[in-house]
């Protein structure tokens, strides 16, 4: 049986990258740029459940021209620690020229410097006591695992006047791999995987929320806010030449480990039945046949009433 600490997330999320890269809806993205080059620099800009620091990777190349003061923020210490040392190494090898001092790394860039302050807390916490204070707020995967309501009023409170929020890759609730294994059980395991998602308590007390990204939609609207630009940015991840990109068989492997994980915890499906189930997924990656979707939205927004 698959040990569910088996796998390693920091790894999941390195991993994740690629993915999420062909993933990202360019229309809501190239919307966020130019809602960037409208800002008064320094940016004030704080990301939500940073993981590894992917996207301070990502907004480095998208503001080569913007100066930038990055809050990037997660609750998990090891991933604080990890992004801190990859952000770093990685910019080096790209030709930056990265120092750490005090805290905060600095990006030399000509003209533009580029500043991230890593933290480990509770970024919602974070955001809660910091009001108006930046003046675009990033949060990427991070809004299924919350209320999206609540998650959403605290981010209007952590924004100043005219601020931005962008949330690319919020998972909107369909996982499907193929071939099936056992086409009885497939519909069984969407949906009570789903379920977990809507009645496990996250970091902060919350459930998530397996229907996030339409969730967003309304609740933008709900809470004062505008929807500027949304649009698809489903994970697609298939064998090509009989492999995948990068590291993304062991993006695989995690998320058929999660979803083994949560079926055990619901514990609606026979053990035996679940183990072949996880087993014979295992061995689709292995043998390069996996496919794997999963439906997730990117959206921008602004709050009028903090214009
Ligand atoms: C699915 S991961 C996404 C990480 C990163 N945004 C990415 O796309 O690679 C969600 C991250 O949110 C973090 N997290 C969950 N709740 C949090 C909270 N209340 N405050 C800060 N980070 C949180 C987790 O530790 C995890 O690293």
């Amino acid at each position: 049986m698959t040990e569910p600490d088996h796998y390693s997330f920091r790894r999941y999320l390195d991993a994740k990258r690629t993915v999420d890269r062909r993933a990202r809806n360019r229309r809501v993205a190239d919307a966020f740029r130019r809602g960037l080059e409208g800002v008064d620099e320094p940016v004030d800009l704080c990301e939500v459940g940073a993981g590894t620091g992917a996207m301070v990777e990502t907004i480095l190349e998208w503001t080569a021209d913007t100066e930038v003061r990055y809050t990037a923020i997660d609750a998990d210490p090891t991933l604080v620690e990890a992004a801190t040392e990859g952000v770093a190494d990685r910019v080096a090898d790209r030709g930056h020229d990265p120092d750490r001092s005090d805290g905060v790394l600095r990006i030399g860039r000509d003209e533009t410097p580029f500043e991230v302050e890593f933290r480990a807390e509770d970024a919602l916490a974070h955001l809660a006591a910091h009001k108006e204070t930046y003046d675009v707020v990033v949060a990427q995967a991070f809004l299924d695992l919350t209320d999206v309501r609540a998650a959403l009023e605290t981010v209007a409170d952590g924004l100043r006047p005219g601020g931005v929020a962008y949330f690319p890759i919020t998972f909107d609730g369909v996982t499907s791999l193929l071939p099936p294994v056992d086409a009885e059980l497939e519909s069984h395991i969407e949906r009570r995987f789903h379920r977990r998602m809507d009645t496990t308590e996250k970091v902060g007390g919350e459930t998530g929320d397996s229907t996030a990204g339409r969730h967003l939609l309304t609740a933008v609207p709900a809470t004062g806010g505008r929807v500027i630009a949304a649009g698809g940015s489903d994970w697609v991840v298939r064998p090509t030449d009989g492999g995948y990109e990068g590291d993304e068989a062991y993006f695989l492997h995690h998320i058929v480990d999660t979803i083994e994980s949560a079926l055990a915890a619901d514990g609606t499906i026979d053990a035996g039945q679940l183990r072949a189930w996880a087993a014979a997924r295992h061995e689709q990656i292995e043998a390069g046949e996996l496919v794997y979707l999963a439906h997730q939205l990117d959206v921008l927004t602004r709050w009028p009433g903090s214009a």
